[in-house]
This record gives C-alpha cells, sequence and structure tokens, in this order.
C-alpha cells in the first residue's frame, strides 16, 4: 500500500489532506467524521482580535456600569452574539475535539496588530493545541502606510505570538504581499514553522438598487488552486519549514498538484461544505489509486517535483510565463471559438 503520510509542522500526519478553518468544525459530532472520513488534522475556526477585544470591553463596561463611558468605543465592532463562540467558549471547545479525536487539532487565531490578546496563544496551547495557525489578514487602506510597515507589522505580530508558546505556529497569508519569498524567510527569522497560501478575502460585492456595499462569501472553485500553485513552486526549496495549500482544493488531483508544487498538506474546506465531509474519503481513494497505478511508493516522493527548483525549464514561473501564455493566444484562434 502506498504511504500516504506526510510531515507538517514537525508533526507526522496520516495523510496529506487537512480541514482548514471552517465553522463545519465548530460540531464535536463532524470532527469525529473528519477523522473517520480520513483527514489528518483539523483547524479549527479563527478566534478574532477584535472578538477578545470586545469582550474585555464588555467586562470593562460590567464593572463600571452606568458610566456609559464605552458605549461610542463599542459602535465599530459588531455585536458580540456576532461571533460564534466567546473566547471560553472556544477553549473549551478546542479541548473537547482534542479529547474526541486522536489526529492534530490546530486552533486559529485572527488579527493584525500586536496586543495582549496575543497572550491567547498561550491559552490556547494549554488547551490542548498541537499548533497555532495564525491567520492575518492586514490591509492596506490608507496612502500613508507603507507595505514595509505592514510587513514589519505581521511580522511584530507573529514573533510575539511564537515567544508566546511551544508548540508549532504556522502563518495563513494573504496573496498580496509584493516579495513574497522575502516576507516568508523573515517570518522563519521569527519562529514560524510553516506557511498557509492563501487567505482568502471575500470581497464586497454592490448592490446598486439599494446602493448598498454587502459582504459575499462563495465557495471556492479549483481554478483558485492556481496562484497558490504557482507560489507554493516558487517557495519550495528556498523555505525550512513547511507550505500549506488552501483555496482551490476539491479532488485528488488538486491535492497532488499541491504537493507536487511543493506542499506538505493541501486544506480543504469548500469542498466539504458542497460534497459534504465523506468527501474526504472519496478523495484519498482516488489519490492512492492514482499513486499505485504509477507505481509510486510514497507521496512524500512527489512533493516539490513540479515546483520552480526541479523542473529544468523555469519560464513557465517567470516572465516567459506571460510572454508565452498571450502569445500564443492569436486572434484567428480567439475568433475560431465563436
Ligand atoms: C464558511 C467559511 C468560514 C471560514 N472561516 C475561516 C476562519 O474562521 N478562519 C480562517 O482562517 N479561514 C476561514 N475560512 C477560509 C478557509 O479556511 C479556507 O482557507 C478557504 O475557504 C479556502 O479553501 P477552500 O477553497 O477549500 O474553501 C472560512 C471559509 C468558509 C467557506
Amino acid at each position: 500500500m502506498t504511504d500516504i503520510s506526510m510531515q507538517y509542522l514537525g508533526m507526522k500526519l496520516n495523510g496529506p489532506i487537512v480541514v482548514a478553518s471552517t465553522p463545519l468544525s465548530e460540531s464535536i459530532d463532524n470532527v469525529r467524521q473528519m477523522e473517520d472520513a480520513g483527514a489528518s488534522a483539523i483547524v479549527l475556526t479563527s478566534l478574532f482580535e477584535e472578538q477578545l477585544a470586545l469582550e474585555s470591553r464588555a467586562l470593562d463596561e460590567d464593572l463600571s456600569r452606568g458610566t456609559n463611558s464605552y458605549a461610542e468605543s463599542l459602535d465599530f465592532l459588531p455585536e458580540l452574539s456576532d461571533y460564534r463562540m466567546t473566547h471560553e467558549g472556544y477553549l473549551a471547545h478546542l479541548w473537547r475535539a482534542r479529547q474526541a479525536v486522536s489526529i492534530p487539532v490546530i486552533a486559529s487565531l485572527n488579527g493584525a496588530t500586536t496586543g495582549g490578546w496575543v497572550r491567547f496563544a498561550r491559552e490556547m496551547e494549554q488547551a490542548g493545541a498541537n499548533a497555532i495557525e495564525l491567520n492575518t489578514f492586514a490591509l492596506a487602506t490608507n496612502r500613508s502606510e507603507t507595505s514595509a510597515e505592514l510587513e514589519l507589522q505581521l511580522i511584530e505580530l507573529v514573533d510575539i505570538v511564537s515567544k508566546a508558546v511551544k508548540i508549532p505556529v504556522a502563518v495563513k497569508l494573504s496573496q498580496s504581499f509584493t516579495s513574497l519569498p522575502h516576507l516568508c524567510a523573515r517570518l522563519e527569522d521569527v519562529g514560524v514553522r510553516g506557511v498557509v497560501l492563501f487567505n482568502r478575502f471575500y470581497q464586497p460585492d454592490f448592490d446598486i438598487e439599494a446602493l448598498e456595499v454587502r459582504p459575499t462569501l462563495h465557495f471556492s472553485t479549483p481554478s483558485e488552486l492556481l496562484p497558490r500553485l504557482h507560489w507554493a513552486a516558487i517557495l519550495y526549496g528556498q523555505l525550512k519549514g513547511d507550505i500549506a495549500i488552501t483555496g482551490g482544493v476539491h479532488s485528488a488531483e488538486d491535492v497532488l498538484k499541491g504537493i507536487m508544487a511543493g506542499g506538505s498538506v493541501a486544506m480543504m474546506v469548500s469542498a466539504l461544505h458542497i460534497h459534504g465531509i465523506q468527501h474526504i474519503g472519496r478523495v484519498l481513494a482516488d489519490l492512492r489509486y492514482w499513486l499505485e497505478k504509477r507505481e509510486y511508493t510514497s507521496l512524500a516522493e512527489t512533493r516539490g517535483c513540479l515546483s520552480r527548483r526541479s523542473v529544468p525549464d523555469t519560464s513557465p514561473y517567470d516572465r516567459g510565463n506571460y510572454i508565452k501564455t498571450l502569445s500564443s493566444y492569436s486572434l484567428r484562434q480567439t475568433l475560431a471559438a465563436f
């Protein structure tokens, strides 16, 4: 039987499919089903910096009830009830998830600034998290803020979190960085053990009748995998730590592409929302079949085989790809398609 185990964040995982952060794992029943279906680790939903800030302000407000001094400062944050779990609820759920399954459970923290809330990482560790994924979301909306400042903010945040805990820390990154290899190298310098490519931003849409800006959430399609493959292939061999692929992983082919680009694991969410948790089992069966048919003895041996450093011609990853792709489309071909 082909060995499909992979190493991720210093842990030996029994396969390449990790369930990325999703509300599906807020039910212990689902967490068990994920393990039974063959998930090799589970990332819990994120606990948000704003949620912790709000809880501590609500507590302050309770203590100074009658003064109403915090009412205005609370306006810019969502209602506490809009968040799925309080931080105590999160820790209790994390602990229960750890008891329910034998695969690693990774806690997730979402924030963009340094602050007292990062100490919460230590509580996650105490509650039994096998690792922490820092889901970062920093958006440049101010013309006076430079990209270097934003990167520095991120590195400082990661530095504090990774110093606060002994368990491995991974960082889920957004795609919008100019020099990703340099940023990842700096993150490794402050102790990061893996990068997760990429966070999916949920761009707001416009309702032109109501003149409103509305949040949207669409499940992914496999086409979203391509930028992840591209960047993983560029990063592989330049980093000491691991690369996880999240975004557009729906099938065994997608998992294989992610590993061949240089990923240690492929994470799934949308496919599980669409097809159900059992989908993991089907994908693993297809994956084994594919590997066995081609007489691979392990999945790990395919890792990075299509990365930039492994292929004889790197032009598909570089500027050459842009020129080649565009010039391969002639006007005649385009017209023939109609
Ligand atoms: C309903 C939903 C909730 C999510 N919540 C989180 C979250 O709390 N933290 C996080 O890091 N990512 C969250 N994500 C992003 C997923 O973890 C994942 O990275 C993303 O959906 C891309 O993977 P996919 O193409 O398999 O869906 C969420 C995604 C969905 C669809």
